[in-house]
């Protein structure tokens, strides 16, 4: 899968992808990651990229002519199935998205800054808008972080069978359940006895029966 983020704030975004399963999964050439910054895309000699809203107010909004130039010139190199502007008044992302983009060839993240981005843009270009969560953040920077994240590490090949996505959160519906490591006691705190039994199955149904009281307890939405 390729994707590219489009951004103001390219060193925000580039530092994420350098570490860890998601330099893995491009070492592993399953995953490029293409940090473009918008500020490229400005035809102004001051690089500008943002204006003052039409009808006043507070913040500025950022123009649709660098995007426009941005978007276009990366749809000349390619054919996205998805156009991803990250906002807070779009569609909350969640596992059943992330599974569903894992199979995509190409994207585009779209990240806003200031007040957001020219209406038109979103009209003209974009043909997804996600939001993490019903809060507001500075940018869409760490939304494009999080969702290109839960997309790459579900896609075939990035995990191998220890870290694999199939254990994780939500993939059932259920919240994982609780691990442990060595110490087996540690100051008195003894792990579950079922853990060192070496039964494979007993293990299993303990584990699941966790995650549904877990899920019951946490989030009880889940099981509906
Ligand atoms: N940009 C600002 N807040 C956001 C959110 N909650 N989700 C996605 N993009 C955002």
């Amino acid at each position: 899968m390729h994707i590219d983020i489009i951004t103001l704030f390219p060193d925000m975004v580039q530092n994420y992808f350098e570490h860890s399963i998601m330099k893995r999964a491009q070492a592993k050439q399953l995953a490029t990651i293409n940090v473009i910054n918008l500020r490229d895309y400005s035809a102004n000699k001051h690089k500008k990229v943002d204006d003052y809203p039409f009808g006043g107010g507070a913040g500025m909004v950022m123009s649709i002519e660098p995007i426009a130039a941005c978007i276009n010139a990366l749809k000349a190199q390619r054919t996205y199935d998805e156009i991803i502007f990250l906002t807070p008044d779009g569609e909350v992302f969640n596992q059943p998205t992330a599974n569903r983009f894992s199979s995509y060839k190409n994207i585009i993240l779209l990240c806003g800054h200031y007040k957001g981005i020219d209406e038109r843009a979103r009209e003209l270009f974009v043909t997804k808008e996600l939001s993490i969560g019903d809060y507001v953040l500075t940018g869409g920077e760490l939304a494009a972080c999080v969702v290109a994240d839960a997309i790459i590490r579900v896609m075939p090949g990035v995990l191998n069978d220890e870290t694999s996505a199939l254990s994780d959160s939500f993939q059932d519906n259920l919240l994982s359940p609780p691990v442990y490591t060595r110490p087996a006691n540690y100051m008195g705190h003894q792990i579950p006895e079922v853990l060192l039994s070496g039964h494979p199955i007993k293990i299993a149904d303990w584990r699941h029966e966790q995650a549904l009281q877990r899920t019951q307890a946490r989030r009880p939405d889940l099981l509906k």
